[in-house]
């Protein structure tokens, strides 16, 4: 496949708008849909993957942090040919062992920090269901748990221990009940907010976990000050309440570092991995995890053999080919260019486009003056053969796989300028049938 944006259909192509409009019909989990479907054979190279109408994109949203390594990697083929020679795959992990839940055990401990003291692991499928026993394990340390932590504009997943958590939308939310929590702003003032909850409405010892997102995800992409986290990382320390890092999103390398919260001079008690790992997990000292057998599990706990499988390869090559170096230096030559693009777009436009741009490594977003700026944006470059995903109520996040080369971040570059001109003429972005999905309905509300 030629590593090239090509764009030969309306978006959504024929077979992918059938595929859709069924699938619209008849999956009870109908959410937020990106108008394509991926190929049949699993077409895809690098940052680029092609559909099943044979249209290729560029790819700056790595499925949400989900693919890390891009499209067929050849160290991830390489793994999925030799299990293809074992059979059969499928084992109910949790239970029934096989060696690479140990592997997989090992290989995240060998990237965890030693200031953690962390010894164990415990897998598991999704994200949510990471931090849902992440908390678990917390509270079930703490008898007295009256209530758990979170900050505003969260997110943890959808699970009802995760979604008690999560303070992003209410869609999300309504109808469900919810674990007793309070909140604390994502700013400056959460080490002070804490404090006084903890003097005026509820003893340390009632508190089971603070859970933390150092670099907010679908909340918008925005970093934690050194101060926010510092002061709650103090205080929870001093008054020994389980604080827990979700690194879901954030996680894997993705900033330049393995784990977000390194960024901030601090150690949590927990910290949770899924997306770009394949598979769930909640890393800690073996102190924090319940000594009674069955306190947590599930059947697939650490998903399928391949999963732990691909996981555990996507760790080895992200050690092999030193790819946090490389997310460094890449995050910080798209932020560069970024910000010549806005200095450049205020001078032709009157008003800078482009605000508010922020990252860590490859984990980087920048806001639009409106919200229809925004999608607008978002759906142009999709039109352009560019994904993109948006965050917060105005930011496009830019997050490509690992592999991600110079020459592809110039191309991403020129197409969002383009889409800048387009959009800030207030073209006729939103037509066409590629209006009929449900990230552009989400666009329209
Ligand atoms: C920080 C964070 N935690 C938890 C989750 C939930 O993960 P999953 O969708 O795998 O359940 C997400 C998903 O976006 C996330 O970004």
């Amino acid at each position: 496949m030629k590593e090239q944006i090509s764009v030969r259909t309306q978006i959504p192509g024929p077979k992918a708008a059938k595929i859709l409009n069924t699938l619209q019909k008849k999956n009870g989990g109908w959410s937020t849909v990106y108008p394509f479907v991926h190929s049949e054979t699993g077409e895809g190279s690098g940052c680029y993957f092609q559909d099943i109408d044979s249209n290729t994109f560029l790819d700056f949203g790595s499925q949400i942090s989900s693919n890390p390594l891009g499209y067929n990697h050849p160290a991830l083929l390489e793994t999925a040919k030799d299990y293809l020679k074992r059979t059969p795959l499928k084992f109910a992990g949790q239970d029934f062992t096989v060696k690479e839940h140990l592997d997989m055990i090992e290989e995240l401990l060998s990237i965890a920090p030693h200031s953690m003291h962390a010894n164990a692991a415990f897998l598991i499928n999704s994200g949510a269901e990471a931090v849902e026993n992440a908390i678990k394990c917390a509270m079930r340390s703490r008898p007295a748990t009256k209530l758990g932590i979170s900050m505003t504009g969260a997110f943890h997943g959808r699970t009802l221990g995760a979604l008690s958590c999560t303070n992003s939308k209410l869609v999300q939310k309504k109808g469900y009940l919810s674990i007793p929590m309070r909140r604390l702003s994502f700013s400056d003032n959460a080490g002070e907010e804490l404090e006084k909850l903890l003097s005026r409405e509820v003893a340390p010892a009632e508190v089971g976990f603070v859970i933390v997102e150092a670099i907010q995800g679908e909340g918008g992409y925005n970093i934690a000050s050194q101060k926010m986290m510092r002061d709650l990382r103090k205080i929870t320390k001093q008054q020994n309440i389980p604080f827990i890092a979700d690194e879901v999103q954030s996680g894997m390398g993705r900033t330049g570092t393995w784990w977000a919260f390194e960024h901030f001079g601090i150690a949590p008690d927990f910290f949770t991995s899924a997306k770009a790992l394949q598979v769930g997990a909640v890393v800690a000292n073996k102190n924090w995890f319940p000594n009674e057998s069955g306190a947590i599990s599930s059947t697939w706990g650490g998903g399928h053999v391949l999963d732990l499988a691909m996981g555990i390869t996507t760790i080895k090559t992200i050690k092999k080919h030193k790819l946090l170096q490389k997310n460094a230096e890449h995050g910080a030559y798209l932020r560069q260019a970024l910000a010549e693009l806005a200095q450049d777009s205020a001078g032709k436009f009157k008003t800078s486009l482009i605000q508010n741009i922020r990252g860590k490594g490859l984990m980087n977003a920048f806001d639009l003056p409106t919200k229809k700026m925004r999608e607008d944006i978002v759906l142009q470059l999709l039109k352009q053969g560019i994904v993109v995903l948006g965050c917060g109520k105005t930011g496009i996040r830019l997050l490509p796989p690992y592999i991600v080369t110079k020459k592809e971040i110039d191309i991403f570059l020129e197409q969002l300028e383009s889409a800048l001109k387009i959009c800030n003429k207030k073209g006729p972005v939103h037509t066409g049938p590629i209006c009929s999905y449900g990230m552009c309905a989400d666009m329209h509300t």
